[in-house]
């Protein structure tokens, strides 16, 4: 007979959507979405710890990126523990650890990919055994960018961002990425987004075929180019300081810059490493930025990487 498992660590990478276009809002006040993801290399740390206190669920943050994580039940890795364990009879007497690297509230779905991990740390804890499918259809009752952070690579999104499907993408992309000291509240970016575009005419979003293609041919310069973000002028305009830091990318010479998500994460595309350095030394002595962190993509979603 196997032993139970006490403890299960889980590694989770953080997004930038290559694509995001939005649609007009729906009766259910969200929009409908076509968004490429790639999952980049800033990664949390998820442990799930059997709590033999049993006294609950409770929560601690360790790591870089812990200002305003909360530890209660609106953190989003503590309801998907919630609702794991409701949906198959588990007592939810948990410790959850998250080790944060990823910026919190930076349009780069930290809480999201919390939240997957758990799912999976869960899954692994108790031996559920849960298929793939299984698991994104708890994803998907969480947010809209979970069902994202279990699969990785790269993807598109359809639906409200939740209905995922894998996408073709050769070689390895580097960026920078601009990371601001205060986050965006992402309705209050639809919202703004909304209110821009009163009045217009708002058509269904598509898939951008000139972005897939330059991902399945690897062809960077392309991918720079096509880049696009519906939020991005909605994340602009409640916050203008992004509009200097995307101008600081442009001056250096970046392929691609961009709003990841609904901000103020900005993702410049860059060439090589070497690339990625000068320009993360440019943006910190431009000091428009908090500060700035190098990544590559895609990488693999939400992984057990520790089990005891
Ligand atoms: O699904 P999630 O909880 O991440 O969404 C956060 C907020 O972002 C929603 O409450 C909504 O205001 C907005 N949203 C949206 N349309 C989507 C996804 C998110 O309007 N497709």
């Amino acid at each position: 007979m196997t032993a139970a498992l006490n403890s299960v660590m889980v590694r989770v990478p953080g997004k930038i959507n290559l694509q995001l276009s939005v649609g007009p809002k729906e009766a259910d006040g969200f929009h409908g979405l076509v968004t490429v993801f790639q999952a980049i290399s800033i990664f949390d740390e998820v442990t799930l710890t059997r709590n033999i206190e049993g006294s609950g669920i409770a929560i601690s943050i360790s790591g870089d990126q812990t200002h305003g994580v909360p530890t209660d039940s609106s953190n989003l890795a503590y309801r998907a523990a919630a609702l794991m364990c409701e949906i198959h009879s588990i007592t939810p007497d948990l410790l959850i650890n998250i080790k944060k690297s990823i910026p919190v509230a930076g349009g780069m779905a930290g809480g999201s990919a919390d939240a997957a991990a758990t799912i999976l740390a869960v899954d692994a804890l108790f031996t559920l055994g849960l298929s793939r499918d299984e698991m994104q259809a708890v994803a998907s009752q969480l947010g809209s960018d979970v069902p994202f952070m279990l699969v990785g690579g790269t993807a598109v999104g359809r639906g409200r961002g939740d209905e995922v499907t894998s996408a073709l993408s050769r070689g390895t992309y580097h960026w920078v990425l601009a990371l601001s000291t205060v986050g965006l509240s992402t309705p209050a970016v639809y919202g703004e987004c909304d209110r821009l575009r009163a009045g217009m005419d708002v058509v269904a979003p598509h898939a951008n075929d000139q972005l897939l293609q330059a991902l399945l041919a690897q062809d960077a310069v392309s991918l720079g180019k096509n880049l696009v973000n519906d939020l991005q002028s909605a994340a602009c305009s409640l916050r203008p300081a992004l509009r200097l830091v995307l101008d600081v990318g442009g001056e250096y010479g970046a392929l691609g810059s961009i709003v990841s998500g609904s901000g103020p994460t900005v993702a410049f595309l860059v060439e090589d490493e070497d690339q990625a350095l000068d320009l993360a030394v440019a943006l910190t002595s431009s000091g428009v930025v908090g500060s700035v962190a190098r990544a590559y993509g895609p990488v693999h979603g939400a992984k057990v990487i520790e089990f005891s």
